[in-house]
């Protein structure tokens, strides 16, 4: 089915701020964003906490259908988005219609899992400058971007911070530090590390320390 015809099947336009679930809700549809971002978050104490924001051709709410549990987290748009809302009978025929849609979803997930490993390594250091290090040097080898001068990663402060489990002003502490050091730099597309090797180097320096 082309795009266009799936989207006016299955299609749904939201503005910023909507809600499309919340955590502990029962559910029984999932999403594949076509555009936009979605922000998915969990409740911690009284704090929302950004897990991860999603973008075109990535999915979501898949865990509900497949595992029969309430949503693991609440799912918002942070940029106006459209996307496919797919329920478990179409689900379930595209699977078994179509193997490649599963193994992108396996390798999606397992990309997943990876990504939820580094980022319980990461919360396990105590010291601020080695969760900021250690979080940029992983994002740079998973999905940093070559350009001029370097290796961009597309993430901001406020995304950063809630990946490392610190507040926003802990993290421009060290992000000046490293810019002193010209290890990176603010850029309006994302944070540049000039050189991930020496990055590295300085992780590891950081966790001799620790
Ligand atoms: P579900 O539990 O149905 O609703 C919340 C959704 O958020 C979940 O399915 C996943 O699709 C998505 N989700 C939960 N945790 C993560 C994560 N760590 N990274 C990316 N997406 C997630």
């Amino acid at each position: 089915m082309s795009d266009d015809k799936l989207y006016d099947r299955f299609g749904k336009q939201m503005p910023p701020g909507t809600i499309l679930f919340r955590e502990g809700e029962s559910g029984k549809e999932m999403y594949v964003i076509q555009s936009g971002r979605i922000r998915i978050s969990k409740q911690v104490r009284d704090v929302e906490k950004t897990l991860t924001t999603l973008g075109p051709g990535e999915f979501f709410g898949e865990m509900a259908i497949l595992n029969n549990k309430p949503r693991s987290a609440t799912a918002s748009v942070e940029e106006e988005a459209k996307v496919l809302v797919i329920d478990p009978k179409t689900f379930e025929a595209m699977v078994r219609g179509n193997a490649e849609i599963a193994v992108r979803m396996i390798k999606k997930l397992s990309a997943r899992l990876q990504e939820a490993d580094e980022q319980i390594e990461n919360l396990l250091l105590k010291d601020h400058n080695s969760r900021v290090v250690h979080f940029l040097s992983a994002m740079a080898i998973r999905q940093g971007q070559q350009v001029d001068g370097g290796t961009l990663i597309d993430i901001s402060v406020k995304d950063l911070a809630s990946k490392v489990g610190l507040e926003v002003e802990p993290v421009n502490e060290v992000l000046n530090k490293l810019i002193r050091a010209k290890l990176v730099r603010i850029t309006e597309t994302g944070l540049l590390i000039q050189d991930p090797s020496k990055l590295r180097e300085f992780l590891e320096f950081l966790e001799m320390k620790e």
